[in-house]
């Protein structure tokens, strides 16, 4: 227990605001002293996730071969490519997600604030606690609305002020102003997009530091699917958040950094998931480095 920054010291009871900060041992430092430091006029962006030729296998499949990316704090990053090339497996690898999984292994190095995820003594509760997550589907619990959102704060034991808290999320979520005179009602009555809305909500009712979000609006309207998008911008900088996307206009319209994962062929010939490049979201889309990138972006993939 000697290093104080450890997420493996910290108590997952502990209220957000109480939290000891995790600073990134190697990401740059911000401000001022870090760009006099390295002689720029500007600082370098934090780094909340710094992957390390990250390979992915469920038994004796490679999902994922070699991926080194950084997601920056405060900003959105896009996962994007054709199906089973791994972005899920990638994104529910920065939570340990996939630890429930029995055949998944895990190489390479993924540090989340400069401490390896994956660490012997890593606290998991801790790790979920600050890093939450929202799936495809919207999978609200049958509960009521208001149940819904105190459930993990109770279980952390944060049950002062458990109103205002519930509000603030649900506000948070741009939901609160549809279910304030609902509460009690069960959020199996809501729509697919309030339930979405809920889940996300949910999510940030304990104030974590990072949401990942995979493929949050795939089942939505378009009406619903923009109401989602205007979330993630309004809880942009709040928040680092990494989303999966199908659609590539959605990607083009939220996402400051767009990653293009792609299926190659292995040594042995089968196909694995691979990180092809991660770059501004506009490079992305107008001129990206790689001609695959360039292939799938114009939709002349496959
Ligand atoms: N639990 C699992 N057990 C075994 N194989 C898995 C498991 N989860 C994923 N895979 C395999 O890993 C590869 C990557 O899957 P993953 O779900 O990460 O892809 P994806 O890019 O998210 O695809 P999609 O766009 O269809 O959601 C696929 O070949 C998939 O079959
Ligand atoms: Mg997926």
């Amino acid at each position: 227990m000697s290093n104080p920054d450890s997420i493996s010291r910290l108590d997952p009871t502990a209220p957000p605001t109480r939290r000891v900060r995790i600073q990134s041992e190697t990401a740059p430092r911000t401000g001022a002293a870090a760009s006099e430091a390295q002689g720029h006029r500007f600082a370098a962006p934090e780094i909340v996730f710094d992957a390390k030729n990250v390979s992915v296998f469920y038994g004796s499949k490679e999902a994922l071969n070699g991926v080194s990316l950084g997601v920056r704090r405060g900003e959105i990053t896009a996962l994007i490519g054709p199906s089973g090339c791994g972005k899920t497996t990638f994104l529910r690898s920065l939570n340990r997600m996939n630890d429930s999984v029995p055949s998944f292994r895990i190489e390479g190095q993924i540090l989340y604030h400069g401490h390896d995820i994956y660490g012997g003594n890593v606290d998991q509760v801790e790790v979920r606690r600050r890093i939450g997550m929202v799936f495809q589907k919207p999978n609200p619990f049958p509960k009521s609305i208001y149940d819904n959102i105190a459930w993990a704060p109770r279980n952390l034991g944060l049950k002062k002020d458990l109103d205002d808290r519930v509000e603030k999320a649900l506000r948070g979520a741009a939901l609160w102003n549809e279910v304030k005179d609902r509460l009690k009602d069960s959020a199996l009555g809501l729509s697919g997009g309030q339930q979405q809305r809920l889940c996300i909500a949910r999510a940030i009712a304990i104030e974590p530091d990072v949401l990942l979000l995979d493929e949050p609006a795939s089942a939505l309207d378009p009406i619903a699917t923009g109401a989602i998008e205007d979330l993630m911008h309004s809880l942009k900088g709040r928040f680092t958040i990494v989303i999966v996307t199908h659609n590539m206009q959605q990607a083009a319209r939220v996402a400051d950094r767009t990653a293009f994962f792609s299926l190659e062929s292995s040594s042995d010939a089968r196909s694995v998931g691979t990180l092809i490049e991660l770059d501004d979201t506009e490079t992305i889309f107008s001129h990206p480095r790689d001609p695959r990138t360039r292939d799938y972006v114009t939709g002349r993939f496959g």
